[in-house]
């Protein structure tokens, strides 16, 4: 029994002392120190999983010979998913880390991973994702799927533009997505922006199809989908004849303004005259419209704050009609004149009252400047005959 429990502790002992180890057991490392280089950082060699797990090999030989025992593999691109597969597809194996196993059946049904069994070399294999040595964990910083590296990673082969055209693509996808206003959003940390593997899948890496794609946007965008869904635009997108939100907005470089968001119009709608685009154009009047009343209305508040003027109750009248303006973007995505002038009415009327309210302030404090004015005459005036006074008071007293 105690014989048992010792031999318990000791191989806990045993076991932790191998997984805090430094280095890798393999005396491969002795010659390839590049291969072996970036050891402190892989996930792998911290749970032993080392050269001769993947390239086979003698681990204890020092000699090249006896080391590389006739067995040592060079790793075909077309042999890595199934390498990496014999672990990672491996549910026992996997289960204690909470790692999932679906990886390469996802990458089988891929536009890489069929290529890749058609013979193609050029795909991305697990390796040029993750890396083959010194992997990392996913959520470090530093791994090259981290959101933040995900675009440099893609970008290797789809900003490369004699690689993209031999198979028919452009390679325009990573400097488009660079310039939009979701990589300047990631750039500057916020990891609510989507990157390349947000809409394309990072496994099954695939374009969104034509239905999907109103999925993808949606996923975030949730109220300018649902109301984009009350268009006709979206009965053609169901058919397959409109692409929902890429249409209009695209999907690398996104258009934002309702400027450059017109060029898509002419396409389907002809010229400036189709009552398609008049709507359009009148519903985008109304929007600028109401915002450049609020715009009035803040700097108005702003200037009278200053002045020293009490404007709390305005202020808070202001947040209203803010919320109200922001709606009008999302719900012009309905194409509904009627909502859309509702909803600018609504934060117009706020913005009268607080102008009313101003008004009536304005006037207020010009009274009280005037009525400033008689006071201080008489002030001026008492003085005034209070020094002669006195002049004259000294004059007699000499
Ligand atoms: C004594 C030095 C030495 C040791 C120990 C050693 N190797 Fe090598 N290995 C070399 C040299 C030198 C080359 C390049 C020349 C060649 O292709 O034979 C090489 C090549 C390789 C290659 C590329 C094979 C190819 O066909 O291009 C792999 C993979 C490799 N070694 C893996 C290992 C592994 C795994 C171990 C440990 C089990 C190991 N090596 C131990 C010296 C060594
Ligand atoms: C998780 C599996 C894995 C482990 C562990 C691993 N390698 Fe590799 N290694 C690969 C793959 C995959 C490639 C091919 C890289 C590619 O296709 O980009 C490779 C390539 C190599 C090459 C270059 C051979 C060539 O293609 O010219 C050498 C040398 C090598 N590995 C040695 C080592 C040594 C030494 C270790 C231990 C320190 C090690 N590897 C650990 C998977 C692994
Ligand atoms: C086109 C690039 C790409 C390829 C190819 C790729 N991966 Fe990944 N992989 C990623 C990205 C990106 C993530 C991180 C996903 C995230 O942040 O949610 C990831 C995550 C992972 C994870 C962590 C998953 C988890 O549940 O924590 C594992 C393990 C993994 N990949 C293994 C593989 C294996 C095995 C292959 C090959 C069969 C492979 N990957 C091929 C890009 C790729
Ligand atoms: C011999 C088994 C084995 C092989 C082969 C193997 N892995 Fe792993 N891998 C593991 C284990 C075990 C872990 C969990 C380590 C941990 O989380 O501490 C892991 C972790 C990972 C992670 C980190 C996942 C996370 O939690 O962020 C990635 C990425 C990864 N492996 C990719 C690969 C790639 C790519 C290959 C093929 C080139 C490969 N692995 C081959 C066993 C293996
Ligand atoms: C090692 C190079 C390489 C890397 C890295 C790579 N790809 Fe690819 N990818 C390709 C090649 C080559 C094709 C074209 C396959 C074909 O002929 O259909 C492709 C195809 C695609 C397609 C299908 C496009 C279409 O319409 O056919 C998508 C989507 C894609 N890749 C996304 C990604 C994403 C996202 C990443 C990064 C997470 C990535 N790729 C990383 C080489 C790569
Ligand atoms: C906001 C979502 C989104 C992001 C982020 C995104 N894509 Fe796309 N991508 C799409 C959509 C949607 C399509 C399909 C467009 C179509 O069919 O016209 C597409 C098409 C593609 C295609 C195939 C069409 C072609 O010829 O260009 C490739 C390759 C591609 N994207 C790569 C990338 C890469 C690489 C990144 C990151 C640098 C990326 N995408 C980021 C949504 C996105
Ligand atoms: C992973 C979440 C996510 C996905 C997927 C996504 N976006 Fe975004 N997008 C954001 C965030 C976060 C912002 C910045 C905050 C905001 O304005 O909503 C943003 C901003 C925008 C803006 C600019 C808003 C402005 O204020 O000017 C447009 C337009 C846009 N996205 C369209 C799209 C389209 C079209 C797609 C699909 C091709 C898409 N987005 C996919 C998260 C996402
Ligand atoms: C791919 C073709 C296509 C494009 C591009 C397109 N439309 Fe349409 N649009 C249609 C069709 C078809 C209808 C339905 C016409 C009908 O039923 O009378 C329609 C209907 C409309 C309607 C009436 C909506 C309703 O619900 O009754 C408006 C407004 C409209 N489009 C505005 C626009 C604007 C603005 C743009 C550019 C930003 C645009 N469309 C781009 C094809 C398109
Ligand atoms: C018919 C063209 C059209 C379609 C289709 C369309 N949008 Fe828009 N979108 C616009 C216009 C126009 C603006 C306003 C730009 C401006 O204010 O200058 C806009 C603004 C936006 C904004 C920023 C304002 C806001 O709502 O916060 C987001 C985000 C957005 N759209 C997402 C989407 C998504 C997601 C889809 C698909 C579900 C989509 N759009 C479909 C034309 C369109």
């Amino acid at each position: 029994m105690t014989l048992r429990v010792s031999w318990v502790v000791t191989s806990i002992v045993l076991s932790v002392c191998a997984a805090v180890a430094e280095t890798p057991p393999d005396a491969c490392v002795k010659c390839h120190e590049k291969e072996a280089a970036p050891e402190h950082v892989s996930v792998h060699f911290r749970e032993q999983v080392t050269c001769v797990s993947c390239h086979g090999g003698d681990s204890a030989a020092t000699e090249k010979e006896k080391s590389h025992a006739g067995q040592v593999r060079k790793i075909a691109r077309a042999e890595v998913p199934a390498l990496c597969a014999k672990c990672h597809s491996d549910v026992r194996l996997m289960n204690p880390y909470g790692i999932a196993t679906d990886q390469f059946a996802q990458y089988q049904t891929s536009r890489h991973g069929l290529k890749l069994a058609e013979g193609d070399q050029d795909v991305a294999t697990c390796a040029d994702c993750h890396g083959a040595h010194g992997i990392r964990k996913v959520k470090d910083p530093e791994s090259p799927v981290f959101p933040k590296n995900v675009p440099a990673t893609c970008a290797r082969c789809h900003a490369d533009a004699d690689l993209m055209k031999r198979h028919g693509l452009k390679s325009n996808a990573p400097k488009d997505y660079g310039e939009s206003v979701h990589a300047k959003l990631l750039e500057k940390g916020d990891l609510s922006a989507p990157t390349c593997i947000t809409c394309h899948g990072n496994h099954g890496a695939t374009p969104p199809g034509v239905r999907d794609i109103i999925h993808v946007c949606g996923k975030c965008h949730v109220k300018e989908q649902e109301l984009f869904s009350q268009t006709k635009h979206f009965a053609l997108t169901e058919k397959g004849e409109f692409q929902s939100c890429v249409t209009c907005h695209r999907n690398h470089l996104i258009r934002t303004k309702q400027e450059d968001i017109r060029k898509s119009c002419k396409l389907c709608h002809g010229d400036e005259t189709d009552p398609a685009r008049i709507r359009f154009t009148s519903i985008f009047a109304t929007i600028r419209g109401a915002e450049a009343l609020f715009q009035g209305a803040k700097d108005r508040v702003q200037r009278l704050g200053h002045a020293g003027i009490p404007v709390d109750e305005e202020e808070a009248l202001l947040e209203e009609a803010k919320t109200g303006v922001l709606r009008l973007a999302p719900m012009q995505h309905t194409l509904d004149e009627s909502k859309v002038l509702a909803t600018a009415q609504e934060a117009e009327a706020t913005i009268s009252e607080i102008n009313r309210r101003l008004d009536g302030k304005e006037r207020a404090e010009s009274w009280k400047k005037k009525s400033i004015l008689p006071i201080w005459g008489f002030l001026l005036g008492m003085a005034g005959l209070f020094w002669l006074k006195l002049g004259r008071i000294k004059k007699e007293a000499a």
